[in-house]
């Protein structure tokens, strides 16, 4: 019997994600895999993303059968393993025989065969075991969601927000997130919604202009014709916190989902979108249709310009862990060291960003990582060497969207830490992201 093609497919991208610094959702939504059926992909998000979220719980499960450590484990073996165990666990509808049985083939077709009987005989065991005669036990909502995670994300979340709050970020990562959408204004929103056509959307829950989609919307032709964007709210708002400017600079912008909320909010504004790779510049002259932006490939270290912004945003590279709902791999690729590394690497995006900000005007900082020392701290360590800068209180900027319709989360406070924009996923309803706002004399 050969493998089914879903889990074929989600064992090359659990290799791939596990040797390379991929992403599974890119790869998911890579055009090597689009001519699967719809029942086939679904199966291959589910297992691709069911394995990476729930890592953790399926190696205990594996250490406590195998005779071998896991560190000792080929990579291949230790996939197939995951694989099965996953769907054993999970996957009530899956026949045991056949999720053991194609585990045991994709070794074999990995060229480790020596490895077959042992990952049968692990996996017989795990169907054996306790959880296998309550299948859906592991899901039950009891389970301790912290464990799902590596101890140190979980204890520094811990007491930074504290246990609460982390349970929440620990529980909305083990799922797939809602797909929020940028549904455009006026007229194009009521074509947008009637091209989607057999969707159901639901109103955002943050934003009056976004919506939540149910169903496949990057099968329309509004999604297709990128009229229509797929787009956390969290990511959204930081997006509308920059405001009306006439040039504005967006100086991290691929895949461009700010920019183009940003060249719609100001029509007669120029927008210059800066990245640093030349493929995600090219990524976004595809993707970004707006006539007012002008897309560059450049360093924002070392781009010279012409002119000053009277509005500039800076969506700095950061470890992503308010995304892991998203991107689950992140829990178990970031080390504590990166943290620190980014942090540096970040302030002197900021720092350079700064120089092109015109008197008077103002930069939205963001990220979407939940590590204070990428958010607060970068933006302290920067103004105390700057004092042309303030931070403007949040709380104002977002109380002006409120009054101007866009923003319909009534709990203003909640959205604060300090005077900082601070979403936390679980605890609102969308990714974790931070912005601040500052203002040069
Ligand atoms: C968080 S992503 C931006 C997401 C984007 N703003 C959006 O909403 O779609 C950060 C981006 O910064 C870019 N980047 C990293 N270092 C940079 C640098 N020194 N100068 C300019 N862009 C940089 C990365 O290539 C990446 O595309």
């Amino acid at each position: 019997m050969s493998v089914s093609p879903a889990r074929n497919a989600a064992f090359e991208i659990l290799m791939r994600v596990e040797t390379t610094d991929a992403y599974a959702s890119e790869l998911l939504h890579s055009s090597r895999f689009e001519k699967l059926s719809t029942a086939d992909h679904a199966l291959l998000t589910e297992l691709v993303m069911g394995v990476l979220r729930w890592r953790r719980v399926l190696d205990d499960k594996i250490t406590a059968f195998s005779t071998q450590p896991l560190a000792r484990l080929d990579r291949e073996v230790l996939t197939a393993l995951r694989l099965g165990t996953y769907q054993l666990l999970f996957l009530d509808r899956i026949p045991a025989h056949a999720a053991i049985h194609e585990s045991v083939e994709l070794v074999k077709q990995a060229r480790k065969r020596s490895a077959a009987g042992m990952v049968n005989a692990v996996l017989r065991k795990v169907l054996n075991s306790h959880f296998s005669q309550n299948r859906a036990v592991v899901a039950h909502p009891t389970f301790d969601y912290s464990s799902t995670h590596p101890i140190w994300l979980v204890e520094r979340w811990t007491e930074t927000y504290g246990q609460e709050s982390t349970q929440k970020i620990c529980s909305y990562d083990q799922a797939a997130p809602a797909t929020a959408i940028r549904i455009g204004f006026g007229a194009s929103r009521q074509r947008n919604i009637a091209e989607a056509k057999g969707k159901q959307f639901a109103p955002g829950r943050l934003l009056a202009h976004a919506a939540i989609a149910s169903g496949d919307v990057t099968r329309s032709a509004a999604f297709r014709e990128h009229r229509l964007m797929i787009q956390d709210e969290a990511s959204q708002l930081v997006a509308l916190l920059v405001g009306e400017g006439k040039n504005i600079l967006d100086c991290c912008a691929a895949p461009g989902g700010k920019t183009r909320i940003i060249a719609q909010q100001n029509p007669d504004a120029t927008v210059v979108a800066l990245d640093l790779h030349q493929h995600r510049a090219a990524l976004m002259r595809r993707l970004v249709t707006e006539a007012n932006v002008r897309i560059m490939a450049g360093d924002i270290r070392q781009t010279p310009f012409s002119k000053e912004f009277d509005r500039v945003l800076v969506d700095a590279p950061c470890s992503g862990t308010g995304t892991i709902a998203r991107n689950p791999e992140i829990k178990w690729r970031l080390k504590l060291d990166d943290v620190a590394r980014l942090q540096q690497y970040q302030v002197e995006i900021l720092t350079s960003a700064m120089k092109h900000v015109a008197a008077g005007g103002r930069l939205v900082y963001s990220t979407c990582s939940l590590e204070p020392e990428e958010n607060q701290q970068v933006v302290e360590r920067v103004l105390a060497g700057d004092v042309r800068f303030r931070v403007l209180d949040g709380k104002d900027e977002l109380r002006k969207l409120q009054q101007s319709g866009e923003l319909t989360w009534s709990d203003l406070d909640s959205l604060l830490t300090g005077p900082y924009l601070r979403t936390l996923p679980g605890v609102h309803p969308c990714d974790g992201f931070f912005a601040a706002v500052l203002q040069k004399n």
